[in-house]
């Protein structure tokens, strides 16, 4: 494993960090990841290195079961080996159904997640702690100020903002640099080979500022692994996959994952897997790992130990300037058009 600064904070994480979303996650009746599995995986990322995790505390059903599979595993291995992150915002169903204070950025529901995040994980203390979405409820000053508070008590290391308008994140570090708070150093957009230009804005005030990006989603659900086959020239929708994948059953992946432009992305990638003796996975990572405007360190949702395994195999592949660009350039047509998404 290759080990790099976290942006600007002085934090090394390893080039991967391991996603823990689909931990203890139902869909359909069925637990995607199980506690075995999930403790199974968390050794496989250890032993290849792995320093970084990333969970939430509405991952698992019920919420919190993510944050409580890792800090179980936790407790045979010495957390001040890891860098820990979590998040807080959407509604939490973990002490039954929500309630009006159970969502949100406002004080009083980031001071009651983060203690039972913080109790689930067995910890002290949170190396991140992302915002997981802009609340529009919330005055951002009180966000701002519950979460530089928790810095100063030393509950939180560093503060992270994931998916938002490049605007709200702005306007966040400058409320920030203004009142003398703890800034988001770290962010967590949805970006992948697919889909970079898309959030464009966000990513230079990312690159402007040093601010880490840790991409969520980096193989597009597993759809830029080359495992899934267009089915219909005319319909990008249009495909099939192995059983018991994520694209077979979960609704989110048609319509945030499957694209015109997805599959011109997909042909690039098998292309420059095959002169690198590569996977398109790999090369999906590696372009991301290689990200030269900024820190960029990828979240990978395994979901078994060989496709950590391989994902872990993007340490090592390198790619040329021409192939970085190649994989730019595929989501335009001859004529300078972006694809659709
Ligand atoms: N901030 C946010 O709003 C947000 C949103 C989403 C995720 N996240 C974070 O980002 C992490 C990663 O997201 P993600 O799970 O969507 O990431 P991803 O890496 O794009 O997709 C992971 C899925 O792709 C398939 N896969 C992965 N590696 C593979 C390989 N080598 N070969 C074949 N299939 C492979 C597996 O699904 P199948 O086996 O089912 O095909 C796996 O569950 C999450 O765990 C979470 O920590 C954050």
């Amino acid at each position: 494993m290759e080990y790099t600064t976290l942006g600007a904070t002085g934090t090394t994480v390893s080039q991967l960090c391991l996603g823990t979303w689909r931990f203890g996650r139902e869909t359909g009746g069925v637990v995607e990841t199980d506690r075995e599995s999930a403790h199974t995986l968390l050794d496989a990322a250890w032993d290849r290195g792995i320093n970084f995790i990333d969970t939430a505390n509405v991952y698992g059903t019920p919420n919190g079961t993510s944050e409580r599979f890792i800090g179980e595993w936790l407790t045979e291995h010495d957390r001040e080996d890891f860098v820990i992150a979590s998040k807080v915002y959407f509604p939490f169903d973990g002490r039954g159904e929500p309630g009006p204070n159970d969502s949100g950025l406002g004080r009083k529901h980031i001071r009651a997640q983060i203690e039972g995040t913080l109790e689930r994980l067995g910890t002290e203390y949170l190396d991140v702690y992302y915002v997981h979405r802009w609340d529009p409820q919330t005055d951002l000053e009180e966000t701002l100020a519950t979460l530089d508070a928790l810095v100063r008590e030393g509950r939180i290391h560093y503060l992270g903002a994931s998916t938002m308008a490049a605007w709200q994140l702005t306007k966040a570090l400058w409320t920030s640099d203004v009142n003398d708070y703890a800034r988001f150093d770290v962010t967590q957009p949805l970006l992948h080979a697919g889909y970079r230009d898309d959030i464009q804005a966000y990513l230079d005030v990312c690159a402007t500022h040093d601010l880490a990006v840790c991409p969520y989603s980096p193989l597009a659900g597993g759809f830029l692994t080359g495992k899934y086959e267009r089915t219909d020239d005319d319909d990008p929708k249009a495909f099939e996959g192995p059983d018991g994948t994520r694209g077979t059953f979960d609704e989110r992946f048609d319509k945030f994952y499957v694209s015109e432009r997805g599959w011109h992305v997909l042909d690039e990638l098998r292309a420059i897997a095959g002169e690198l003796d590569a996977t398109p996975a790999q090369v999906a990572l590696r372009w991301l790992i290689e990200q030269r405007a900024f820190t960029c360190v990828p979240i990978v949702g395994a979901r078994t130990v060989e496709q950590l395994e391989e994902n872990v195999g993007a340490v090592d592949v390198s790619l040329s300037a021409d192939q970085y660009d190649r994989i730019g350039d595929a989501r335009y047509d001859g004529t300078g058009t972006r694809w659709g998404h």
